[in-house]
């Protein structure tokens, strides 16, 4: 088992280190001036949440940027990437209903804070850190896309 598991992990680091290198040089194309302005000072959570015009421009960047790693419906199946579906999924399965907007509050920046620092451990990149790549208003309208995504593909699945 634990040569299984260790062959398994240098897989994953090696694989990740390629796409990395790929990440190294992407720059982001999108033209996100349509976003609305946030101002210099981070929010808590998310403003835009369920703003489809704002998702449309996070698609672009998710697209641009993300898709490669995380697959293009965000569960990571296709690739090395976790499955930004769930992060905060679970938030909207709470009863107490005062207690839903500080679950997906602490999720939105569980994610922010994902995104701009990266995912690094023991020296190994998993995904890059993208906080001198995007903007307050670009994680957010990215944040604002997959969210979305994760309640049409739950709403699919209850059909
Ligand atoms: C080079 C590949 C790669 C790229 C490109 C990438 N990610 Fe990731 N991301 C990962 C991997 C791998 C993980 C899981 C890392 C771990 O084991 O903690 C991850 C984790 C995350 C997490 C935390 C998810 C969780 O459940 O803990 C978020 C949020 C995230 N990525 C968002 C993004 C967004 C948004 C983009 C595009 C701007 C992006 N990622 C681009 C590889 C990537």
């Amino acid at each position: 088992m634990a040569l299984t598991f260790s062959r398994l992990t240098g897989l994953t680091a090696a694989l990740a280190a390629t796409l990395l290198a790929a990440a190294a040089f992407a720059s982001p194309g999108t033209d996100t001036s349509g976003l609305p302005p946030l101002g210099p000072e981070w929010r808590p959570s998310n403003p835009y949440r369920g703003n489809e015009a704002v998702a449309a421009i996070g698609k672009e960047i998710f697209t641009e940027n993300c898709v490669r790693c995380h697959g293009a419906d965000a569960t990571g199946r296709s690739s090395i990437g976790a499955n930004l579906q769930l992060v905060g999924r679970f938030c909207r399965r709470i009863s107490d209903e005062t207690l839903v907007p500080r679950c997906l509050a602490d999720a939105d920046d569980y994610f922010r804070r994902s995104v701009q620092g990266g995912k690094i451990r023991l020296g190994l990149t998993y995904m890059p850190p993208w906080k001198d790549v995007f903007s307050q208003e670009e994680i957010w309208a990215l944040r604002t896309y997959v969210e979305l995504l994760s309640i049409t593909a739950r709403d699919a699945n209850r059909q």
